[in-house]
């Protein structure tokens, strides 16, 4: 996972690294480091701190007045060797330094040959082999060496390299872990990702697999492994710099859960014509979904919930089969596919290596794919025969919030076009849903508003071990993705309960003050889920119940009730889904955690 960033320009580098570094810290925070070449000479100095970018700051202002234009910055997520100033990065072996992003895999082997040669490194990292090896094959000329190593290397990685005999010179390759680059006016950026970028200038290209690029001051340069020129394709961002900071809010998290109702205006608004959904600007034709005889939805995480909430809409209007897989198990399943089967991707980030690797088999198996992915030019967007961007613009909270509500607008609106394709609905049904959807934006909007109430409510979990969330049907679905939410950034242990499977078991764990969240939204089935929350109640479980608008319950039956406000229960998702965001939220918050950056995790997972 982890951001890095090369800068090569007029200005200050070490104040562009760390400002780079500010906004790509989502992606790892156990430590920071930059290195960059003492003003125009071949010295490179390196300063890294174990912690925040924070901590980097602070020590870059102790350490350094010198002057330097160009430097390479990274701030880690460990994955191999433990967190310490040693295996922060930038990495110096020889007359190389560096920074990766990813795992090298047969480091060991690498390791062992390069101990022969009574080469041995310092740290307990992955990355530090890797300049090694790069070191090993340098005899002057860098992109030879950056050739001949990464040949040897299995695994996934994005680089930016320093040579020590090329000042104001920064090479890049990559396999895998994202990288984007731009050049402006005043010199040449490369990172992570387009958030650390847009400061400079909104246009920018992916770096493509395999290839090698030379940032200077004036230009870059790619070319592929057999030296041929590359003419990048530059892409343009449609949101500025304020989208990608806080802007008053105390979190992104909270800035994000925010800007839900515009996120779910530009992705559902430009899909809607004549009162139909339209996917035609996509590039999705109705064939896609006439020739195939069932849906596999795959993707991690709060992803893969919202491939949950897919398959109970598209099922119930189309009547195809759908199934959600986890896309860390479907790659090594042996899945069944065929040139009949439809996948589906969901992706915010568009690199998770899990979600690329499903992608990669189904469409190795002949299926049609069509991702559903938030981040332009990604990996999955760009790998997939169709694409159906999510516009939530950029998510930096590792907690996904709005990214979950769009890629949810793109499963009903999949699920419509494919109802319409296949005639399973009359378009005038279609219109009546369409209409539903283009309502949830307002609903999102009066439920933002039940900020204070939540947050009030929430105070009952502050002391929490163990809680649960209940529901049936959808409901269940998005417990799925209230428990993730609520124990991801608040460390409260939590299960997702399909309310009826309770008493199978798990029962046994509700005693006295269990927090319960239940959700009773689905008509179908709410009087078998307020029967499932009289068993926990009578169990002496502590009860938040969150119903669709007037329904009066008996008071004993919960400690709180919060109500959406009138939703057709089909859309109740997307209401319920803000209660959920706020009740994490206000958890996390209400325990003094750190909510954009919880522990051990990080926002891109791009290694297995
Ligand atoms: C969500 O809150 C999580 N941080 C995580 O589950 C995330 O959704 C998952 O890692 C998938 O990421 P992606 O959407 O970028 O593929
Ligand atoms: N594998 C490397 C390490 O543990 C890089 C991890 C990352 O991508 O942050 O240092």
């Amino acid at each position: 996972m982890c951001g890095i960033i090369g800068f090569t320009g007029l200005d200050d580098a070490k104040e562009a690294l760390i400002d780079g570094l500010q906004s790509l810290e989502y992606r790892g925070y156990d430590s920071a480091g930059i290195s960059f070449f003492e003003g125009s000479s071949d010295k490179i100095d390196t300063i890294k701190t174990v912690g925040k970018v924070s901590c980097l700051a602070d020590k870059v202002e102790e350490e350094g007045n010198m002057e330097t234009t160009c430097g390479i910055g990274h701030t880690r997520w460990a994955t191999h060797g433990g967190v310490t100033e040693v295996n922060s990065h930038p990495h110096t072996a020889g007359r190389v330094t560096l920074i990766h992003n990813g795992i090298i895999e047969n480091y060991g082997e690498l390791a062992e040959e390069l101990a022969k040669e009574g080469i041995k490194p310092v740290s307990q990292t992955d990355s530090e082999i890797a300049a090694m090896v790069i070191n090993y094959y340098y005899d002057g000329n860098p992109v030879e060496a950056i050739k001949n190593a990464t040949k040897r290397f299995e695994g996934a990685y994005g680089f930016c390299i320093m040579f020590k005999e090329y000042p104001g010179e920064i090479y890049a390759i990559r396999n895998g872990s994202p990288l984007v680059a731009t050049h402006y006016d005043g010199g040449s950026v490369i990172a992570s990702d387009v958030v650390a970028l847009i400061k400079y200038s909104k246009d920018y290209f992916v770096l493509q697999e395999q290839q090698i690029a030379r940032l200077t001051k004036t230009d870059i340069t790619i070319q592929d492994m057999d030296g041929r020129e590359i003419d990048p394709e530059y892409l343009h961002v449609s949101w500025d710099i304020a989208a990608a900071r806080k802007g008053g809010y105390d979190y992104f998290m909270l800035k994000e859960i925010h800007e839900q109702p515009e996120a779910l205006q530009k992705t559902i608004m430009p899909r809607i014509k004549d009162g139909m959904p339209y996917l035609l600007d996509d590039g999705i034709d109705d064939d896609v979904f006439k020739n195939c005889n069932r849906v596999v939805i795959a993707g991690c995480g709060t992803a893969m919930h919202a491939g949950l909430v897919g398959k109970n809409m598209m099922e119930k209007l189309t009547r195809i089969p759908v199934s959600v897989e986890i896309a860390s198990e479907y790659r090594y399943a042996d899945p069944i596919i065929d040139d009949k089967t439809l996948f589906m991707c969901i992706s915010q980030s568009g690199e998770t290596a899990d979600t690329i690797a499903a992608l990669r088999l189904a469409k190795e198996k002949g299926a049609k794919t069509i991702s559903v992915v938030n981040v332009k030019g990604s990996s999955i967007a760009r790998e997939s025969d169709y694409v159906l961007y999510t516009h939530a613009g950029p998510e930096i909270a590792v907690a996904s919030t709005k990214a979950y509500s769009v890629q949810l607008s793109c499963m009903y609106l999949l699920a419509f076009r494919m109802a319409a394709a296949r005639k399973s609905l009359v378009d005038d049904e279609i219109k009546e849903l369409v209409k539903l959807l283009k309502k949830t934006i307002t609903d999102v909007t009066k439920l933002l508003k039940y900020d204070s109430q939540i947050e009030n409510i929430s105070t009952m979990l502050h002391k929490a071990s163990n809680l649960f969330f209940i529901g049936r049907g959808l409901d269940y679905a998005l417990s799925c993705e209230g428990s993730i939410k609520l124990k991801e950034i608040s460390y409260i242990h939590s299960e997702a309960y399909a309310a009826g499977e309770l008493k199978h078991g798990t029962i046994s764990l509700i005693t006295d003050n269990v927090p319960v969240i239940a959700l009773a939204t689905q008509d179908n089935v709410y009087g078998k889920m307020i029967s499932n929350v009289q068993e926990v109640r009578s169990r002496g479980a502590s009860v938040i119940l969150i119903t669709n608008a007037g329904v009066s319950v008996d008071p004993a039956l919960c400690d709180h009730q919060i109500m959406l406000p009138k939703m057709d229960d089909r859309f109740a998702p997307f209401g319920a889904a803000i209660i959920l965001q706020y009740i994490a939220y206000y958890t996390a918050v209400g325990r003094g955690l750190n909510v954009d950056q919880p522990r051990n995790l990080a926002k891109s997972v791009t290694v297995e």
